[in-house]
């Protein structure tokens, strides 16, 4: 075929015009991946979050006026979401960092990631959660198998027709699988926009709010790094 193609001149013209549009389309696509200025929009703070390094890095801070956040500027019905995240360091308890996928209206769908703080040298909880039409109740927690404070970490969540699940570095933690045909609803119309914020929690997230946040040890930071998002 390609060579019965190249014989006519318009359609060896067509190879080469499709070939160059790879070569310059695939690697800008690519790198257009992890630029925060382009896929993202801090939402409030004011001025706690901030992209830095030509939009290489996103950081979200906590004080005791306030937390910070931001929103992806598409929005998408089903994708694979993938993002590197460093948590809040030291004494973080208190501090709930989310990450997750939500849709506008009253009767929401969500997908959640979020990431409860702790005293120094105790574990964070990875806390997840599906909400279809606003109702949740779908909570599972973890423990991590590493410190998520010493590095950066992908945290992904895939969500298609058939399941939704949650990975953390490419090891898939939990599955909530499309139930419909037995009756469990299950987000599958709306579209979603990315969401992350650091704020605070201390009423209920560390220990089940025994542990209050301690103020002197703001502002907590998160980071962020190579969101990728395919839709
Ligand atoms: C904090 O550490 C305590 C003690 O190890 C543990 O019970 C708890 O689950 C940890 N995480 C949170 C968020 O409370």
């Amino acid at each position: 075929m390609a060579a019965a193609c190249v014989n006519n001149n318009n359609d060896a013209l067509i190879v080469i015009v499709i070939t160059l549009f790879l070569i310059i389309t695939l690697p800008s696509s690519s790198m257009a991946g992890s630029n925060f200025n382009q896929q993202v929009d801090i939402t409030w703070g004011d001025g706690r979050g901030k992209i830095l390094n030509s939009g290489k890095i996103l950081t979200l801070s906590l004080d005791r006026a306030s937390g910070s956040g931001f929103q992806s500027k598409n929005e998408y019905l089903y994708d694979k979401i993938d993002m590197q995240i460093k948590l809040v360091p030291g004494n973080s308890a208190g501090t709930v960092t989310a990450y997750y996928l939500r849709s506008d209206g009253i009767s929401w769908d969500e997908i959640d990631f979020e990431f409860l703080g702790n005293l120094s040298g105790d574990p964070y909880v990875v806390h997840t959660n599906v909400y279809t039409q606003g109702k949740g109740g779908k909570e599972q927690q973890f423990y991590l198998w590493f410190d998520p404070t010493a590095n950066l970490h992908t945290y992904s969540i895939l969500w298609n027709p058939a399941h939704i699940v949650f990975y953390i570095d490419g090891r898939p933690i939990r599955e909530f699988k499309n139930l419909e045909g037995v009756g469990v609803s299950y987000p599958k119309n709306q579209p979603m926009k990315l969401y992350s914020s650091l704020w605070n929690a201390d009423d209920w997230a560390t220990r089940g709010g025994l542990v209050k946040t301690d103020w002197s040890q703001a502002p907590f930071t998160a980071s962020f790094k190579n969101l990728k998002a395919n839709a």
